[in-house]
């Protein structure tokens, strides 16, 4: 399946994703620049992504882990999400996110 994922210059790429792995983590293994300082834990909202308007009601809601962490985040937006909490499903094949700000 297929992550699209617009990186800070507005370059699209297609990442190929696996079933399971969390969205963070196809980021980083394809080497885009997303710090994920907590290695995905909920921890360091350095995953921090803007989901395309078109995907945000297919994805499980946030925790009160994740709405804590992005609550401190800058440049929250209503599609704000953290990477490492999304996981790749055939249905989010095509899934589109933008990098914040780092
Ligand atoms: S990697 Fe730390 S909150 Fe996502």
């Amino acid at each position: 399946m297929i992550l699209k994922v617009v990186d800070r210059a507005g370059v699209e790429h297609s990442l190929e994703a696996l079933d399971g792995w969390r969205v963070m983590e196809v980021i980083r293994d394809w080497g885009l620049p997303i710090k994920a300082e907590c290695g995905g834990a909920c921890s360091c909202a350095t995953c921090h992504v803007y989901v395309d308007p078109g995907w945000i009601e297919l994805l499980p809601a946030k925790s009160d882990e994740e709405e804590d962490m992005l609550d401190g985040c800058f440049e929250v937006e209503h599609t704000s999400r953290l990477a490492c909490q999304i996981l790749m499903r055939d249905e989010l094949d095509g899934l589109k996110v933008t990098l914040a700000p780092g």
